[in-house]
C-alpha cells in the first residue's frame, strides 16, 4: 500500500485547501490523523514516528479504490506538513483495476434495482468468480472478500481479460449482505469457507447470514454451499432444516465447471466434496430497518471525551467499544470505535466537531446490529 517517509513533520490547523484537496481537520501527537477531502471523496490519512522518520499512509478503511488518488493525497499531506520526503512507497502496479472495488456504501448507494446481481462471499484466489464473470455476461458479479491481497489480484485478472462486469467490495460478507435491499441478487456463492475446525465465530453460515441470504435473493434466487467437510454441510443442513419455502438439494463429488485452489488440494488428498443449494421460494419482503445514523443533540468535546473514551459495552448481538480517540488541532474530537455485530464488528470513526457528531466518512451500513450499536452509542453521549 502506497506510503512515504518523511523527516520534520508538522500538524497544521485545518482547514487548509492544497492543489485540489482540502485538509479538514487534523490531531496532534505522535500518532495523528487527518481528515482530506480530494476527487469527491472524503477519506483519513495517518502518520506515525518511526526511527526513520515519519510515516505517512491512508487509513485502510476509509481509503477510496483510486490509488492515484491515495498518492496524490499523501504528497500533498506532507507538503501541508511542512516535511522533506525521504523514501516514497508509492507503486504504480494495477492502479485503475481500483475502478472496480468500491466502498460498500458507494457501491449499494448506486445499486439499480434492475441490476442482475451474483455474489460471491470469501472468493479467495477467484477462479469461480471469473468464470462467471466470462460466462454470464450479463450478470454483474460482486465479491465480498475479506483479504485484500485476494481482492487486488482478482481485480488484475479481470483487467488483464477485459471483464467489465466484476466489482469487489473488501468486507465481512456477513455484515455486507445483511445491509443489501430484499430481492436484489439471483444467486449468493459460498465456496469452500474458511475450515470447519478454525473458530465457529468466523463462520460465514450462521443463522443470521442464512436469513440474510434468503431476504437478499429473488424468489427462485439460490445459495449455493461448497465444501470439503461433512460437519460443514451437516451444520448448515441443520441451520436450514426449520425454515419455510425453501427447496434444499445436495450433492456429494459433483464435477464443477471450474476447480478453485482448494478444490484441486482437496482432490489431490481424494477427499469428498459436498454441495447444497438451496432456492429460495418466496419473494422477500423489504428490510425492515432503516436507521438514519444521526446525532441530534450538541454534545461537548469534554463531555464526549468524558463519556465515550472507555465505552465497552459487548453482548450477544452487537458491540460498541472504544479504541482510540484524537484531540483536534483547533477543537473537536475523533473517535475510533468497535462497532455492530459481535461476529464481525468493523472499525467506525466518529467526528465530534463545534458540538456535532457525524460518523466519518459516511454512516455505517444499514444492518440491524449497526443500528442496535448506534442506539447504544447515543445513549451514553447524551446520557
Ligand atoms: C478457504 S478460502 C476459499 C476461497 C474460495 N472460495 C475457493 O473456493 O477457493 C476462504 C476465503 O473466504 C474469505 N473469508 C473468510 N471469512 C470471510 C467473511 N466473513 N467475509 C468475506 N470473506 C471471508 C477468506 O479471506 C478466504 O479468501
Amino acid at each position: 500500500m502506497p506510503h512515504l517517509i518523511v523527516q520534520r513533520f508538522t500538524p497544521f490547523n485545518t482547514p487548509l485547501g492544497e492543489n485540489g484537496a482540502v485538509f479538514t481537520f487534523c490531531s496532534g501527537g505522535d500518532e495523528g490523523i487527518c481528515g482530506v477531502e480530494m476527487a469527491d471523496r472524503k477519506f483519513l490519512l495517518r502518520w506515525f514516528r518511526h526511527e526513520k522518520g515519519t510515516i505517512l499512509k491512508a487509513d485502510k478503511t476509509t481509503r477510496p479504490p483510486l490509488l492515484n488518488v491515495v498518492k496524490h493525497a499523501l504528497s500533498l499531506l506532507a507538503a501541508a506538513g511542512r516535511s522533506t520526503v525521504v523514501s516514497r512507497g508509492l507503486e504504480d502496479a494495477g492502479m485503475d483495476m481500483y475502478q472496480a472495488l468500491f466502498e460498500p456504501n458507494i457501491f449499494l448507494g448506486n445499486l439499480s434495482p434492475d441490476q442482475r446481481l451474483w455474489i460471491e462471499a470469501g472468493f479467495g484466489s477467484g477462479r469461480n468468480m471469473l468464470h462467471n464473470a466470462k460466462t454470464h455476461p450479463d450478470m454483474l458479479h460482486l465479491g465480498i472478500e475479506l483479504h485484500r491481497p485476494s481482492a487486488e489480484q482478482l481485480l488484475n485478472r479481470a483487467k488483464r481479460e477485459k471483464l467489465n462486469n466484476v466489482a469487489v467490495i473488501i468486507s465481512d460478507a456477513r455484515a455486507f449482505i445483511s445491509a443489501l435491499g430484499s430481492g436484489s441478487a439471483e444467486k449468493i456463492i459460498v465456496h469452500f469457507p474458511i475450515p470447519w475446525d478454525e473458530s465457529p465465530k468466523r463462520r460465514v453460515f450462521t443463522d443470521s447470514f442464512v436469513a440474510q441470504s434468503l431476504r437478499v435473493l429473488k424468489k427462485d434466487g439460490v445459495l449455493e454451499l461448497r465444501t470439503d467437510n461433512e460437519f460443514y454441510l451437516q451444520y448448515a443442513q441443520d441451520l436450514l432444516k426449520d425454515i419455510k419455502e425453501i427447496k434444499i438439494e445436495s450433492r456429494k463429488n459433483a464435477e464443477a465447471a471450474v476447480s478453485s485452489k482448494y478444490e484441486d488440494r482437496w482432490k489431490r488428498e481424494s477427499r469428498d466434496i459436498y454441495d447444497l443449494v438451496v432456492t429460495n421460494l418466496s419473494e422477500s419482503e423489504a428490510a425492515g430497518v432503516r436507521c438514519d445514523f444521526s446525532f441530534k443533540k450538541t454534545v461537548s468535546d469534554e463531555t464526549a471525551i468524558e463519556r465515550l473514551s472507555n465505552v465497552s459495552i459487548i453482548n450477544e448481538r452487537f458491540i460498541v467499544k472504544t479504541r482510540h480517540l484524537w484531540r483536534l488541532l483547533g477543537g473537536g474530537v475523533f473517535f475510533q470505535l468497535v462497532f455492530g455485530a459481535i461476529e464481525s464488528p468493523s472499525a467506525i470513526f466518529l467526528l465530534i466537531r463545534k458540538k456535532r457528531a457525524e460518523y466519518y466518512p459516511h454512516n455505517p451500513l444499514q444492518t440491524e446490529q449497526n443500528s442496535l450499536s448506534h442506539e447504544a452509542l447515543l445513549e451514553v453521549l447524551y446520557a
